[in-house]
């Protein structure tokens, strides 16, 4: 089945990766940029000023979707920030800036995506919210502190609003994998296509999310919360 799908932060990485999967497997895809630097060559991929910090520029591009496609089947916030001072400072130290602007894209971005858009994905239509292994609390390291936090954060909201909106569409957090991208490089076990294949999967209905699950990797496995 030929599916209309929302990806948010398709800039680079997973993103990048995962919207151009999806329109090869003959999918209709508007994937929102944070700087609109580019445009598409295929007429089912479809580029769109996105940046999550900005509140009216999520509500135009979901009016856009709307007028255009009507309903959709799925959306998909995948962006996400890592700041190079998150690598090297502690909790300690760190900027305050620093860590607000975390949790600002990581976390309160998803809930600017899906308050925009939830009015226009379909009944029992799909969002993903992509988080990270890093968001739970089985992880006790101090490596990343304010991404660590801001995907919590974001697996929170997630668990918020899948009981906000009840059984009208599923909710999900999914942890991608440690990937080879600009953000994963240093630790990545794979390289983003293998997590992008397991999300089509996941959007496409061949993996199904058991029902009382919400926070799992992209092969559709719980992750520990
Ligand atoms: N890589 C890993 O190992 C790993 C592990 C666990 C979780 N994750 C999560 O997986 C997701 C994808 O990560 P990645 O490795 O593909 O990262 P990446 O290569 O650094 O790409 C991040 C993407 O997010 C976009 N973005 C950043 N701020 C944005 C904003 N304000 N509005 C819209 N888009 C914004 C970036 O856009 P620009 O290109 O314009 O900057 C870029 O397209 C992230 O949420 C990340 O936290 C990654």
């Amino acid at each position: 089945m030929q599916m209309k799908i929302v990806i948010v932060g398709a800039g680079r990485g997973l993103g990048s990766v995962l919207s151009k999967m999806l329109a090869e497997r003959g999918h209709t895809v508007i994937a929102g940029l944070r700087v609109p630097d580019r445009t598409s060559d295929r007429d089912n991929l479809i580029y769109l000023p996105m940046d999550v910090t900005k509140e009216s520029e999520i509500h135009d591009a979901a009016e856009w979707v709307k007028e255009r496609f009507g309903e959709i089947d799925a959306v998909v916030d995948v962006a996400g920030v890592l700041l190079s001072s998150d690598r090297t400072e502690t909790l300690l130290t760190e900027s305050l800036e620093d860590i607000r602007e975390q949790i600002e894209v990581n976390a309160l971005g998803i809930i600017t995506v899906f308050r925009e858009f939830l009015p226009v994905i379909k009944t029992d239509g799909m969002f993903i919210g992509v988080t990270s292994e890093g968001g739970s609390f089985a992880n006790e390291g101090s490596l990343f502190p304010a991404y660590g936090i801001s995907k919590t954060t974001a697996n929170k909201i997630v668990q918020t609003m899948r009981v906000t909106v009840g059984d009208r569409i599923g909710v999900y957090a999914i942890h991608p994998g440690r990937m080879n991208t600009d953000m994963g490089r240093t630790t990545a076990q794979i390289e983003p296509e293998e997590a992008a294949m397991g999300f089509c999967d996941i959007i496409e209905g061949n993996i199904k999310i058991k029902k009382d699950q919400w926070f799992v990797d992209y092969h559709g496995k719980p992750m520990p919360l």
